[in-house]
């Protein structure tokens, strides 16, 4: 049984996550907390009955440089630099891996920034995929590559929708 995803809190056991990355499970065990405290991300969690976490995203704001960006995201006039959310860790712990949870997350993370637009702009969803692996689960999403960055996806803000029902 998996608890729906929740902002990462103190109920929350972060000890034994393994996802197959340690730079990720790094992230979660030694900077999430205090990232969340501090402002810099804001980490969402899948956990399971005993508040194990067995998956996280984490998002902050970015900035890409306007020539990065393909035209379908760029349009008309835009800004040197172009407002991107992004989505700067997502894991899922290896023995649960297969089973919808980095689907179910990414499509959180895609929500909150949909809901964060209406008040604060992005034009894009933005992340900097790990590896060629990594890069093919958001490419299945609808991302698409940067112009110049490899593995930096983009997603348009206007496709979350479509993405988020894939
Ligand atoms: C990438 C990762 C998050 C996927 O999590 P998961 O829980 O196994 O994914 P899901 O079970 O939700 O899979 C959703 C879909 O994506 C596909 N998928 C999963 N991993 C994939 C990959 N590496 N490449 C391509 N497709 C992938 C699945 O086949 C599934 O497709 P389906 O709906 O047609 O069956 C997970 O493997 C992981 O944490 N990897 C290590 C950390 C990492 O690389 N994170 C990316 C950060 S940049």
């Amino acid at each position: 049984m998996y608890r729906k995803p929740v902002c990462l809190g103190p109920e929350h056991d972060l000890r034994d996550f393994d996802c197959g990355k340690p730079v990720m499970d790094a992230f979660l065990k030694d900077m999430a907390r205090h990232n969340q405290e501090q402002g810099f991300t804001r980490t969402f969690v899948i956990a399971d009955k005993d508040f194990t976490v067995v998956g996280y995203h984490s998002l902050c704001a970015g900035m890409i440089a306007r020539h990065h960006v393909p035209g379908s995201i760029k349009a008309h006039q835009a800004p040197v630099e172009i407002p991107v959310a992004l989505i700067a860790r997502l894991a899922v712990d290896r023995r649960h891996q297969g089973q919808g949870l980095g689907a179910a997350l990414l499509r959180n993370a895609l929500q909150s920034v949909a809901m964060a637009a209406e008040s604060v702009a992005f034009r894009a969803v933005a992340v900097h995929a790990l590896d060629d692996g990594a890069a093919e689960f958001y490419i299945r999403y609808g991302f698409r590559q940067a112009k110049g960055m490899e593995r930096t996806l983009l997603l348009p803000l206007k496709d979350i929708a479509a993405s988020t029902q894939a």
